[in-house]
């Protein structure tokens, strides 16, 4: 075992490749393990698997360096003093946390650990799962932390610098140790109780979470009334500090947000109601668009183009893209569509200016950059749901 290498458990992912090449940055021997074969081996040839700023340049430096390489090999562990799982933590179709695999993977970790491994938990969890971790692994190693990734999706390598890292543990070595990693690549850490980064991780996008829902709420209230939502925003903030904060609405949607909610909801038995409600109106957006738009057009005899398919701007994800939930609605009810987005590639989208000028609806789904110039008949009937156009 050495004391320099890391090894990243779920390593190929989006929160394990990014971590990993902040670490490998600054001189710590870095090896992703990942069950994605196809992700390890771009990895392995300097190749980023999805967009993450300011990646792709270090990734190809990191591999030429050898300070970072990727394999789907968990033996490979035993070289590693410290082992920092990323797994995903997923919820099933009825929003309560699936966490077999995650909690079934520590069954097949244990085999491999001894006493001297520090082990850190990277993925976001719910209160109680960090001590269900513990007494799998606690009778081949004590050392056991929990430390959440706090990043936004594409901006980790600006942003783990800057963040203050939550470092808690089931004894003092674990933090200690942790923290020493950590305090490589960020400027400050705290330390906090398992429950307490447990609860602030869950908190923290449970909060972004119910605010983005409030606008969404405000957004459909004004629709309702044929009214501009963003011409409302605007004046709510002008002069007014107290609502400066107010934020656009949009497809509140990605791997995590939603995800995160509904965790501290089973944790809180169900009774989170704000998280419940937020969950129901931003699922509830796409839906709640097409409605809308079939009281006043037949929708059968239109043409609606999405612009916009990744969950969030300037990023090549889909996972629960409310853009895809909103395309699918649309295809259930044989309405014709057109797709493009600029990250994201798939067989079917076509280029942006085509899709304006071929649509007689444009709902602007995900507010890439690019569309915030682009040139719309005012014939044509454009939802901008996020207000790009009118915030120029
Ligand atoms: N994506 C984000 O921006 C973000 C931010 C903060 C926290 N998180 C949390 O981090 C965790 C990981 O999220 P992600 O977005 O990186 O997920 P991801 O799906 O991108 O990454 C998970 C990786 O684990 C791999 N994997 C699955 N099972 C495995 C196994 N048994 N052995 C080895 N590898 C395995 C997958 O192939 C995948 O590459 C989640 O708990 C998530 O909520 C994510």
């Amino acid at each position: 075992m050495i004391n320099n290498n890391i090894c990243i458990v779920g390593g190929a992912g989006h929160v394990g490749a990014p971590l990993g090449l902040a670490l490998s940055s600054k001189g710590f021997n870095v090896i992703l393990v990942d069950k994605n074969k196809k992700n390890i081996n771009k990895i392995n040839q300097g190749e980023m698997p999805f967009l993450e700023e300011g990646c792709a340049s270090l990734l190809k430096r990191m591999v030429y360096k050898k300070k970072i390489k990727a394999t789907s090999d968990l033996s490979e562990l035993k070289k590693c003093k410290y082992i920092i799982i990323c797994l995903g933590t997923p919820i099933n179709k009825k929003f309560n946390p699936n966490l077999k695999n995650f909690i079934s993977f520590f069954y097949l970790l244990k085999k491999y650990l001894n006493k001297n491994h520090i082990v850190v938990i990277r993925s976001s969890i719910y209160p109680g799962v960090c001590d269900k971790i513990f007494s799998i692994i606690k009778s081949r190693c004590k050392n056991l932390s929990y430390c959440p990734e706090r990043i936004a999706q594409g901006k980790s390598l600006k942003e783990l610098p800057k963040l203050s890292q939550l470092i808690s543990g089931t004894n003092e070595k674990a933090k200690l140790e942790s923290s020493k990693i950590f305090k490589k690549i960020c400027k400050k850490v705290i330390y906090t109780k398992i429950i307490e980064a447990e609860l602030i991780k869950l908190f923290s996008n449970a909060y972004r979470y119910i605010n983005f829902s409030i606008s969404n709420q405000f957004y459909m209230m004004c629709k309702n009334e044929g009214l501009d939502f963003y011409k409302i925003r605007n004046i709510m903030r002008d002069n007014y500090d107290r609502n400066i904060n107010i934020p656009s609405a949009g497809f509140t949607a990605g791997p995590c947000l939603l995800k995160d909610t509904m965790q501290l909801s089973s944790f809180y038995k169900h009774k989170f109601s704000l998280g419940l409600s937020a969950k129901n109106i931003n699922e509830g957006l796409p839906k709640f668009i097409i409605e809308k738009l079939s009281e006043t057009y037949n929708l059968k005899k239109k043409i609606v183009g999405i612009l916009g398919l990744s969950f969030k701007a300037e990023n090549d994800d889909i996972r629960d893209s409310l853009s895809i939930k909103l395309l699918k609605y649309l295809k259930s009810k044989k309405i014709k569509t057109l797709q493009s987005d600029e990250y994201y590639r798939d067989k079917n989208n076509i280029d942006k200016k085509v899709l304006v000028s071929q649509s007689d609806i444009i709902i602007i789904s995900t507010p890439h950059r690019a569309y915030k110039n682009l040139k719309i008949n005012k014939k044509k009937i454009l939802i901008d749901l996020w207000g790009l156009i009118e915030k120029k």
